[in-house]
């Protein structure tokens, strides 16, 4: 089968796309014909070995020394079940799915999974391209609202970096969750975060978020630029700082604002669970939330997609098209 392989880090040129052993499921395994995948800021640091801050060693250390353990990159796919494991009984041949795979390898025509992973039917109105664009920033947009801020009916909560790839997901996750939500981007980005249901919009090129007499009872910061003294300003007295880039700093803040109470930082990693994405799928079907989707590439232009990507002004999801099927019919990547 074809897949997008690297041996070493680097630009995006370290990429290229190689005949490899299709895999065999395992007992536990279901075989996926992937039609869609994705190039995602995970993929992009671990191709470039771009860990943030105090986090470069473990996650230098998770991925490859000194070079990566793991060739073909992807976690996001959506495709058709070929074959399965003896041992299967939540899928059968055929059946259209989507998943996230923590070890990596959607980046390829073929991958199995199994099937106690995040890994779930896909519904029939969603596209492949839309289903291969949910699970990274819909499963971590999930955590950080819902399990980790416990965002309640009724709070003020503000978004930077509402365009991207985890952004797009939250101003509509934390919609759905009751919230009010004000978004932050780029004016380019205006009309697609109002699109997505933001209540407000503060442009970043023309104001701070401050600068408004508004006071929130969380702010998420997808874009890192934020920290919790300028957050502190904007906050209600017991409200959140939530940012999803981190380092030293605010652990260090999270742990001291536990104790001292008052506004508070929390930091986590984002999670991933069957749970998830069937929740995602649901609000996918009903038509409630959407994948927006930046550009699509063919695999073999791959590099390409990681360009984009790394270039940290997406719009929402890249995919990488690796069969047809990927594209509602008539549209060509
Ligand atoms: N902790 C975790 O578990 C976890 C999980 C998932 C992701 N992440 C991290 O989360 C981060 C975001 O991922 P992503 O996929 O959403 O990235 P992305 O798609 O590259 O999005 C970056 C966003 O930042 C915005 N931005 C750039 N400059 C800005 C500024 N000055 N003010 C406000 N917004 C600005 C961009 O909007 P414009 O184009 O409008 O400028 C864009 O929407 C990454 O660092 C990723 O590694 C962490």
């Amino acid at each position: 089968m074809k897949a997008a392989w690297y041996d070493r880090y680097g630009t995006a040129d370290v990429l290229e796309i190689r005949e490899v052993p299709r895999p065999e499921p395992k007992d536990d395994e279901i075989l996926v014909q992937v039609f869609a995948t994705s190039v995602n800021t995970a993929d992009w640091r671990f191709r470039a070995s771009k860990f943030p801050g105090i986090f470069w060693l473990a996650g230098r250390a998770m991925a490859g020394l000194f070079a990566p353990k793991k060739n073909v990159l992807g976690s996001e796919f959506a495709g058709r079940v070929v074959a399965r494991g003896k041992n299967v009984t939540r899928f059968k041949g055929g059946d259209e799915v989507l998943g996230f795979s923590m070890g990596l390898g959607a980046n390829a025509e073929y991958i199995a999974v199994s099937e106690n992973s995040p890994v779930v039917k896909k519904p029939a109105s969603v596209g492949y391209d839309e289903a291969a664009a949910t699970p990274f920033g819909g499963q971590s947009a999930l955590a950080f609202l819902r399990d980790f801020a416990q965002v309640q009916p009724g709070w003020k909560v503000l978004i930077a970096g509402a365009s991207g790839g985890l952004g797009v997901w939250a101003v509509q996750l934390a919609r759905q969750l009751g919230a009010e939500v004000t978004a932050v981007t780029s004016t380019r980005n205006v009309d697609l975060v109002r699109s997505l249901g933001a209540d407000h919009v503060i442009d970043y090129t023309q104001a701070d978020i401050a600068a408004s007499d508004e006071r929130y009872d969380l702010i998420l910061d997808t874009a890192g630029t934020t920290d919790f003294a300028q957050a502190k300003r904007a906050l209600k007295p017991n409200g959140i700082f939530l940012p999803v880039e981190f380092g030293g700093r605010e652990i260090w803040q999270a742990l001291w604002s536990k104790l001292a109470g008052g506004k508070r930082v929390i930091i986590g990693v984002s999670s991933d669970s069957t749970e998830m994405l069937d929740y995602l799928a649901g609000l996918l079907e009903s038509g409630e939330i959407r994948a927006v989707i930046d550009s699509h590439y063919p695999l073999e232009r791959i590099a390409d997609a990681h360009r984009r990507v790394e270039s940290r002004h997406k719009r929402g999801s890249v995919v990488v098209t690796v069969a047809p099927q990927a594209l509602p019919v008539g549209r060509a990547a």
